[in-house]
């Protein structure tokens, strides 16, 4: 283990590396999430992949069957007419002695402060420095700082990580580390230069071997470019940005119709065909979530190796680019 990358966020959670796996639908599953920990980051289970509380339960026991190492799960808090069972999930999670949770999405106050009474660290996933400053008085152990450039929801105020990152830097109090765009060892000492104490990474975990996903899927992410994503649902204020294919090309055409609602591109952008898509490689079948950080994703390592990467580069930079030399 080497010293240049341990940071508060490292030592808070109590591992190797600053690189963190973010909750990710159908696809935060345990082999990814264990491969996570097991190569010295912080895998994290999603708790919705899973139908029911108590398939999740069973999940986080089939994830520690796969390592000895801490690894965390999501909860992500939707906006939906019929919401999952919450608590029933949180209650899941606590029961099943999880140590650290990553939470994203509205109101997650009675979430995290339940988390907290039973002393489990919370990481708030958000994407503003004011929902960063309103969940660190909630009493959060960490924020996870997503800019524009990410997988998921990036929120309305389009602010890319290069001035999200220190502007939250600035103000942030607890340990922080940066979300979206990131997946290499550049990015790494661009948000540890930025103020951040780590990354969190969606889609370039997506492509790799131990991902449970299916290989076209993985090769999409590879084969696009930066300019590979959509911004869909942004007249409904619930911007996501997903990957471009035939099915996201069809949602941004259809919302943009004056009249367009909701209710015209329902029963292509379901779930359970993004979840189609990713079981069964047809890429017409649903939407899939990337973002543009595709465009420096050119390969499908084991997750092992894309971390071991990731550190021995940003040592590289640190050491060389950086080091004493560097600074004259
Ligand atoms: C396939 C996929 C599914 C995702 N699902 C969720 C989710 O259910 N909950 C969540 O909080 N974030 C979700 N995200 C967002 C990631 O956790 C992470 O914040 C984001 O991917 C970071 O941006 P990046 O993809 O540029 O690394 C998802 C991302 C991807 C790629």
């Amino acid at each position: 283990m080497t010293k240049t990358l341990q940071t508060r966020f490292t030592e808070l959670i109590g591992i190797a590396y600053p690189i963190v796996q973010g909750g990710m639908q159908w696809v935060g599953r345990a082999e990814l999430a264990a491969a996570v920990s097991n190569a010295g980051g912080l895998g994290v289970l999603t708790a919705l992949t899973q139908p029911t509380p108590d398939e999740l339960r069973r999940e986080i026991d089939r994830c520690r069957e796969m390592t000895d190492k801490p690894f965390g799960v999501n909860l992500t808090i939707l906006p939906t007419m019929t919401p999952p069972p919450y608590a029933q999930y949180r209650k899941a999670i606590i029961e099943s002695g999880i140590k650290v949770v990553e939470t994203a999405g509205h109101n997650p106050r009675e979430h995290i402060e339940d988390f907290k009474e039973h002393g489990v660290k919370v990481i708030h996933k958000c994407t503003s420095v004011r929902h960063a400053l309103s969940a660190e008085r909630m009493g959060v152990d960490a924020i996870s700082i997503d800019g524009f450039e990410c997988a998921g929801h990036p929120g309305e105020d389009d602010i890319p990580g290069l001035i999200l990152i220190p502007a939250a830097a600035d103000k942030v109090k607890v340990p922080m580390i940066a979300s979206g765009g990131f997946g290499d060892g550049r990015g790494l000492v661009a948000a540890l230069a930025l103020g951040a104490d780590g990354i969190n990474m969606g889609t370039r975990f997506c492509a790799t071997v131990e991902a449970p996903i299916h290989p076209n899927a993985k090769r999409l992410i590879v084969e696009n470019d930066e300019r590979g994503t959509n911004l869909i649902f942004r007249k409904l204020h619930n911007t996501a940005r997903v990957g471009k294919n035939s099915v996201s090309d069809k949602v941004v055409e259809i919302l943009a119709r004056p009249e367009a609602r909701f209710e015209d591109v329902a029963h292509i952008v379901r779930g359970a065909h993004g979840r189609q898509l990713l079981e069964t490689g047809d890429l017409d079948a649903g939407l899939i979530w990337a973002g543009q950080v595709q465009g420096l994703i050119h390969d499908i390592p084991t997750v092992a190796e894309l971390i071991r990467r990731i550190v021995t580069e940003a040592q590289t930079i640190i050491r060389e680019r950086l080091g004493p030399k560097a600074a004259g």
